[in-house]
């Protein structure tokens, strides 16, 4: 129950889904932790859980999009728990969907700001952190979606998350003498208010279950044991990789 002993975590996306659930383990496992988003209520309410349970955390509010934001949350890290070792890059949108010759050239560039350049600048400024006191890991959440599978009215959340793959390769590549990992997961469908909001009737929810292998989505939970495994020090070989947690949904076409 240490893995993550005298760690130092940043986690965005916290306030729900798959983040809340990563934070949950992180603590669980030995880490402190920073946790961001835009609402305020559902981030304290995860401290407090994470307090009553024995573990420390920090909440900051805030919109990934901004570098200010970005930085304040490394700062925070630094000023609470004295370093940086893990940062889960995980806040993301489905932005814009719908028919491709309809989407604005707002909704896309949004979708981008959020899912890959806000992803990017976090990255950069938890990077030089982690190099000042000789490494750590940056993990990011891309999807399946527009990697080994796709489907029509996606175009822009595709684009963003795929372009975390060649993020991760190239931060990989250019941070590993610093001893800095740089990995991608890919979750399949995971039962999150966003998997809800984009299937919302049975019909939608058969349809995307049946595409995985194990005839179900995947709970948040499930997600966070890989985010933890790459988090630690069970992975210090691992970096560069786009990590599939999709129930088989890449090899399944029935
Ligand atoms: N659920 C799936 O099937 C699935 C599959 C593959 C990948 N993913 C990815 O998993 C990640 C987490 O999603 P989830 O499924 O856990 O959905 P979720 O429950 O809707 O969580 C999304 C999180 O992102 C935060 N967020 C969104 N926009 C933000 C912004 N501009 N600034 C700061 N925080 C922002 C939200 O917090 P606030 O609203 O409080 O800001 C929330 O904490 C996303 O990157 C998503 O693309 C999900």
């Amino acid at each position: 129950m240490d893995r993550l002993h005298n760690k130092v975590a940043i986690i965005t996306g916290a306030s729900a889904g798959i983040g809340r659930a990563t934070a949950l383990l992180f603590a669980q496992e030995g880490a402190s932790l920073v946790v961001g988003a835009r609402r305020q209520g559902e981030l304290d309410s995860l401290v407090a859980e994470i307090e009553a349970a024995g573990g420390r955390a920090v909440a900051l509010a805030g919109d990934v999009r901004s570098e200010e934001y970005q930085r304040a949350l490394v700062e925070t890290a630094v000023r609470h728990f004295g370093t940086l070792d893990i940062a889960f890059n995980n806040a993301g949108t489905l932005g814009e969907g719908g028919p491709s010759s309809e989407v604005s050239e707002a909704g896309f560039s949004d979708t981008l700001a959020i899912n890959l350049t806000a992803s990017f600048l976090g990255a950069k400024h938890q990077i030089a952190e982690m190099a000042r006191h000789g490494g750590g890991s940056v993990i990011f959440t891309s999807t399946f979606v527009g990697y080994s599978f796709s489907f029509p009215g996606v175009a822009a959340y595709a684009a963003s998350k795929s372009g975390l793959i060649g993020l991760t390769q190239a931060l990989a590549a250019e941070y590993g003498d610093r001893n800095i990992r740089v990995n991608a997961i890919l979750p399949g469908a995971v039962d999150t208010d966003m998997y809800r909001e984009m299937n919302d009737t049975a019909d939608k929810q058969a349809f995307i279950t049946g595409l995985h292998a194990l005839k179900r989505v995947a709970r948040p939970e499930e997600v966070a044991r890989t985010v933890l495994y790459l988090a630690s020090d069970d992975a210090s070989f691992v970096t560069g990789t786009a990590s599939l947690i999709d129930g088989g949904a890449s090899i399944t076409r029935s």
